[in-house]
């Protein structure tokens, strides 16, 4: 009869064995402790308020130009992870540019998200392509495409920076280059991004249909995403768990608008309590406005205006709208890479 084997070795002659392992850089896998039966993030719940965050921005703005600062960029870090990241794998940061500065132009294989919070006017050059800047606007730059920052105005310009970094740093792929110039030329018409896909269901032509996987649509103005909020909450739908909540779409395939973030933006009613849900991904939220809190993983984080906040992979949450005034929140999420990799899951609680 086939059995399991019951081996008892004398403790001194396997420590003896694990420790001529050791010197050959080999691990045995017995001793290293159980199997985890689910994720268990190293990230915990956190709330950043913007009325701490954004008096340090301007502190930052007065110590550091954009000459010594490649970007004037704080990092929101995560209180239990090692790096400096919200998230495991999505950093949330805020970057400030100052009335008549520039950030200059690069490129990373990281992509990234701007999520712009104050300051009108502005712009960021992608590809070529100006984009203006406006307050509640999705400004992406996705993976390997060029860009700078410029602050034409008379006031700060302040977003919330969203990057993969930490996950491409994890997989070793991240390359980095500095552009020619300090800034881009900048190509022909305003907004071009906006004009050719910016009307969902509608391209150009006259062109070939990009091939990169992520959007061709760079810009997502507030005004658009408000509105059809709006419109839905008037319908009385929406998710239990979420309120009325949209994705920000590659409208080419209806996918998420860069192939390792997804973005979402929504709106919780007045007094609206939802319902509770985790999901193995990783969520950075930002308040756009309203107020209200949320419960993570049995904390309850309270958020006003403007503030950031993190949700951890597989961390039951559930949102609640105490104001008395619609809240929206914008978020962005690593669901894309667990779903590309079979990885994804969520659950109700209960
Ligand atoms: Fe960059």
């Amino acid at each position: 009869m086939l059995q399991r084997s019951n081996i008892v070795s004398p403790e001194e002659e396997l420590q003896d064995f694990y420790e001529e392992l050791r010197a050959q850089h080999v691990t045995p896998a017995w001793i290293s402790g159980g199997v985890g039966v689910e994720p268990k993030s190293k990230a915990v719940p956190y709330v950043w308020h913007w009325r701490d965050l954004r008096p340090q921005a301007m502190r930052a703005a007065q110590l550091v130009g954009t000459e010594q600062a490649e970007r004037r960029v704080l990092r929101l870090h995560n209180p239990e992870l090692a790096g400096s990241s919200a998230s495991n794998t999505l950093v949330a940061n805020i970057q400030i540019v100052m009335p008549g500065e520039i950030a200059r132009a690069h490129r990373h294989s990281p992509s990234a998200l701007r999520f712009i919070i104050e300051g009108q006017g502005g712009y960021t050059v992608v590809n070529g392509s100006c984009i203006p800047m406006s307050p509640g606007d999705l400004v992406l730059t996705p993976n390997w495409t060029w860009h700078d920052h410029a602050n034409d105005t008379d006031a700060p310009m302040i977003w919330l920076d969203g990057l993969d970094t930490p996950l491409v740093r994890m997989l070793e792929a991240g390359f980095y280059e500095q552009y020619g110039e300090e800034a881009q030329p900048v190509g022909e018409g305003a907004d071009p991004s906006m004009a050719k896909y910016g009307a969902g269901g509608l391209r150009p032509a006259w062109e070939p249909a990009p091939t990169a996987r992520y959007s061709p649509l760079w810009h997502y103005p507030l005004s658009q995403a408000r509105a059809t909020l709006e419109r839905l909450a008037a319908e009385e739908v929406g998710s239990p768990f979420d309120g009325v909540i949209l994705e920000y779409t590659n409208p080419l395939t209806g996918g998420p608008a860069m192939p390792t973030i997804a973005c979402y933006i929504q709106l919780l009613q007045p007094g609206e309590h939802t319902q509770t849900h985790r999901q193995v991904c990783c969520t950075n939220y930002h308040v756009i406005e309203g107020s209200g809190y949320s419960l993570v993983g049995g904390r309850q984080l309270d958020w006003e205006d403007k503030d950031v906040f993190t949700v951890p992979t597989w961390t039951f949450h559930e949102h609640v709208n105490t104001g008395s005034r619609p809240a929206f929140l914008f978020s962005f999420t690593d669901a894309p890479v667990m779903k590309a990799l079979d990885l994804y899951r969520e659950e109700a609680q209960g």
